[in-house]
């Protein structure tokens, strides 16, 4: 598409904004007052105490039934009332995440003419980014990433990722392939929680060899105003599931319930897991894609790895048979991941805007 080849207005990175000074930010990046962060409710002390879910995946490879079943339940509870849940003993070396962390946290401390080498277009993302959507005038996310595919193993490219620090395209490698193996595990459990056979979701996606991965990497510079913006508006992940690596010392991230915003408080060693819009596809929405957002403080900068599993990009997309019946006829018309994610290319994070649209009767 050519709206997709260049953005629409000249590129600022926020953390050249951030790092220069400014105690206002530009009006660019100031958030209609309805879509200000709300301040945390004082009067409500139990606030304090909610959290997303956190799970334990220790037994899920038990050979105690009950240990299994007990786990794959919590896993069962967590998507259908949150869509959002933390796991802990997953299987990831401890060490492979604050490695993961700490090089790219160095790739963005590098003086900006080194990361500019990298700077991204819309057509695939990949690459040093500080928007997303290509709206000429949008009000935009107080944020830079850097955003790369790594499968299919067909559109890996490796020049297109950074070369410095010279550790990171071995830690992509090495991160990726351990995180996929993770989502390939929580997709079987996800699969048999919905009544389907186990590896029905994994071959709606098109099969281990053939699902699409790709890393995005946030970063959200100190904001001398965080009332009036947001790190990154709210939104539901495109795709099918989401592993994502917090800052293990800096909250940010916050997930819808109900008319309500709950900050994550990250548990250390834990990766967040969440539903995306495809998996609420074929569940026929018994699974809910969620909507979250990051908020921004004037103290830290916060840096997250989020790694996206989704299906094979041409592959089409729509309720399994098995969850479609008279009395839940299917929820969406198909479409493939590639038409799909054009939508949030060009517009931007807009809520559940685009997986409503998908609806395909009231
Ligand atoms: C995302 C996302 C949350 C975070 O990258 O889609 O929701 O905490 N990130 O950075
Ligand atoms: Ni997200």
């Amino acid at each position: 598409m050519s709206c997709l080849q260049s953005w629409p207005e000249p590129i600022v990175r926020v953390q050249s904004l951030a790092e220069s000074g400014i105690t206002a930010i530009p009006d660019l990046y100031i958030k209609p007052p309805s879509k200000r962060p709300s301040p945390p409710n004082t009067n409500n002390h139990r606030d304090a105490d909610v959290n997303i879910p956190i799970i334990d995946l220790q037994n899920l490879l038990s050979d105690n039934r009950s240990l299994r079943e007990a786990t794959m339940r919590s896993i069962s509870s967590a998507c259908r009332e949150w869509g959002f849940f933390q796991v802990v003993n997953h299987g990831v070396s401890h060490e492979l995440m604050k490695r993961a962390r700490d090089t790219w946290r160095e790739f963005f401390s590098l003086p900006l003419e080194v990361k500019q080498e990298y700077s991204n277009k819309p057509s695939t993302y990949e690459g040093y980014g500080s928007r997303l959507g290509v709206e000429k005038g949008a009000i935009l996310d107080w944020s830079d990433y850097y955003f790369l595919h790594y499968m299919p193993p067909q559109i890996r490219n490796h020049n297109k990722w950074p070369a410095v620090p010279t550790s990171c395209r071995k830690l992509i490698e090495e991160y990726s392939e351990e995180t996929i193996k993770l989502c390939g595990i929580l997709m079987k459990v996800l699969s048999l929680n919905l009544g389907l056979g186990e590896d029905q979701l994994l071959d709606a996606f098109g099969g281990e060899e053939n699902i699409g991965a790709c890393l995005r990497v946030n970063f959200y510079p100190k904001c001398p105003q965080p009332d009036l913006t947001l790190g990154l508006s709210e939104h539901s992940d495109p795709g099918g599931l989401t592993l994502l690596l917090p800052d293990e010392n800096v909250a940010g991230l916050q997930v819808r319930k109900g008319e309500n915003w709950v900050t994550v408080k990250p548990v250390p060693n834990a990766f967040i897991v969440n539903v995306g819009d495809q998996t609420q596809v074929l569940s026929n929405a018994i699974y809910k894609s969620v909507e979250h957002r990051v908020i921004v403080n004037s103290v830290e900068d916060r840096v997250s790895l989020a790694l996206f599993y989704n299906p094979k990009s041409d592959l089409m997309i729509e309720p399994a048979k098995a969850l479609v019946t008279n009395v839940r006829p299917a929820l969406y018309s198909p479409m493939t991941f590639d038409e799909y994610r054009l939508y949030i290319r060009m517009k931007g994070p807009c809520g559940k805007a685009q997986v409503e649209s998908l609806k395909s009767y009231e």
